[in-house]
């Protein structure tokens, strides 16, 4: 009754962003992401009939506020299975929580293949996709690796499905994450999405697009046209931030650090450097790039004023058990 998962948060390249079912956590537009192996979330599971309350421990700590949002995770896999049995879960990431770097979509997407372990079940990865999904959309990207798609399936046995493109090493681009502040973010992304549907006068607009710019980035992976890629995304990019902005109060989640970095990327592609950015609910710019144009494109965001760190990662696995 015991396993141990890891899973990668992903960067969306076409976002998500604004929910059609709130109560069923069900998103309002398809998205398609890339997943990375340089961060990692490292989750144990133990069902024990011991346990009155499931326990929720992140980084040796108890997180209260987290520990509804994990028993109704685990809920789901529980209901599947028709068990009662209470759990404990221990999670640790080695990278900044809740900073923007998608530690819900790796945190959720470990959770449920541990879960699934731990009981013995092996439901379908896409069945724990949209699982995880019910916890945070952009989780079941997480249980996929390389170029990963999202889809709506309203007329299909689950709302959503999810399923993966091309495997890391069909295209092994490789992202540098350049971090403009580590301190969590201060509008959570589903108040932030309610917000924005509620109070933005471009977010029909926004919806309505979506799936012209999913076929263009699948287009562009399926011809590994890079710089077709980088368009779409840092527009997808663009028009996400810009129906933030729009919304009533605004959704600022950029910083002067965050622009600064956006500058320079669009400068090195300018200058022939096979790089382009996407920001997510958070101020930290992700520079998406070819392998040989890393080390500069590292280095030139490093030498951003307010830049405190760039990670490095290249494309990862999906959620996989690692110990059982
Ligand atoms: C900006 O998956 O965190 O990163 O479903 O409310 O948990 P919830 O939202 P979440 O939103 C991610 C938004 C984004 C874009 C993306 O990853 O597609």
């Amino acid at each position: 009754m015991r396993a141990t998962a890891v899973a990668h948060p992903n960067i969306a390249l076409i976002k998500y962003w604004g929910k059609s079912d709130i109560e069923r956590n069900i998103p309002a537009v398809g998205s398609l992401s890339i997943t990375l192996d340089g961060l990692t979330t490292t989750t144990a599971v133990s069902f024990n009939s011991d346990l009155e309350e499931d326990e929720f421990l992140l980084g040796g700590q108890a997180i209260p506020e987290m520990s509804g949002r994990v028993s109704r995770c685990l809920d789901l896999v529980r209901e599947r299975v028709g068990a009662q049995t209470r759990a404990r879960v221990e999670s640790n990431n080695d990278f900044p929580t809740a900073a923007g770097l998608a530690s819900s979509a790796s945190g959720f997407a470990a959770l449920v293949t541990a879960a699934d372990a731990a009981m013995g079940v092996n439901i379908p990865q896409n069945e724990l996709a949209d699982m995880a999904r019910r916890s945070s959309g952009s989780a079941a990207r997480s249980l996929f690796g390389g170029f990963v798609e999202l889809r709506l399936t309203p007329d299909g046995p689950l709302p959503t499905e999810t399923r993966q493109i091309l495997e890391p090493f069909d295209w092994p681009l490789r992202v540098a994450v350049a971090v403009t502040d580590a301190g969590p973010k201060e509008i959570g992304s589903t108040e932030g999405m309610v917000r924005t549907e509620r109070t933005s006068p471009y977010y029909a607009g926004w919806v309505d697009t979506s799936e012209d710019y999913l076929a263009e980035a699948r287009s562009a992976i399926a011809r590994r046209d890079f710089e077709a890629l980088a368009e779409v995304s840092e527009s997808s990019c663009l028009k996400m931030h810009a129906v933030m902005l729009s919304a009533r109060p605004g959704l600022v989640y950029w910083n002067g650090a965050t622009v600064e970095c956006i500058r320079k990327v669009r400068k090195l592609r300018a200058d022939g450097v096979p790089v382009f950015f996407t920001v997510d609910a958070g101020p930290q710019v992700k520079a998406v790039c070819a392998p040989e144009a890393f080390d500069r494109v590292a280095a030139e965001l490093a030498a951003v004023e307010g830049v405190s760190q760039v990670l490095a990662s290249g494309l990862g696995e999906g959620a996989r058990v690692v110990a059982s």
